[in-house]
């Protein structure tokens, strides 16, 4: 898939060049960044916690920064570098790592 500035949409390319200096390359929260924060970065890997949210939660975490989601400023936003599409790539990439899905209400498809 394509964007307009012809950057990746490829999650695990994405999650290595913007992700893995704090989250870890493989999403233990240990990257080489993480020791010098005041709060340790998510583990991606952790199904029990990454599997409390939604695919919905995380899209925002990323776009909007820890900060609109009542957490940490030091999760910066990346609406203004990375593309929706981009940003869906990384969720999708979380899902890998965590080996989860979201909750079952969160996927749930509404029916009438
Ligand atoms: C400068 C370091 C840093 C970078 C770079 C960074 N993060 Fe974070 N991230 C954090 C920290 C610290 C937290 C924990 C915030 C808290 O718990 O209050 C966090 C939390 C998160 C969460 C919330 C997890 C939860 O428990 O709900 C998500 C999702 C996330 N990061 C995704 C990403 C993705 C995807 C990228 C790459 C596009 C990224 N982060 C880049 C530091 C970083």
């Amino acid at each position: 898939m394509s964007s307009p500035s012809g950057a990746t949409t490829d999650g695990a390319a994405l999650y290595q060049q913007w992700c893995a200096g704090c989250h870890g390359a493989t999403g233990r929260g240990d990257g080489p960044n993480a020791r010098a924060l005041p709060v340790a970065p998510a583990r991606h890997a952790d199904a029990v916690t990454m599997g409390a949210r939604g695919d919905d939660a995380l899209f925002d975490t990323i776009g909007g920064g820890g900060a609109i989601m009542n957490r940490s400023a030091r999760m910066p936003a990346f609406g203004g570098t990375l593309t929706s599409v981009q940003i869906r790539a990384l969720v999708r990439r979380i899902r890998i790592l965590c080996r989860c899905e979201g909750p079952a209400w969160s996927r749930a498809e509404l029916r009438s």
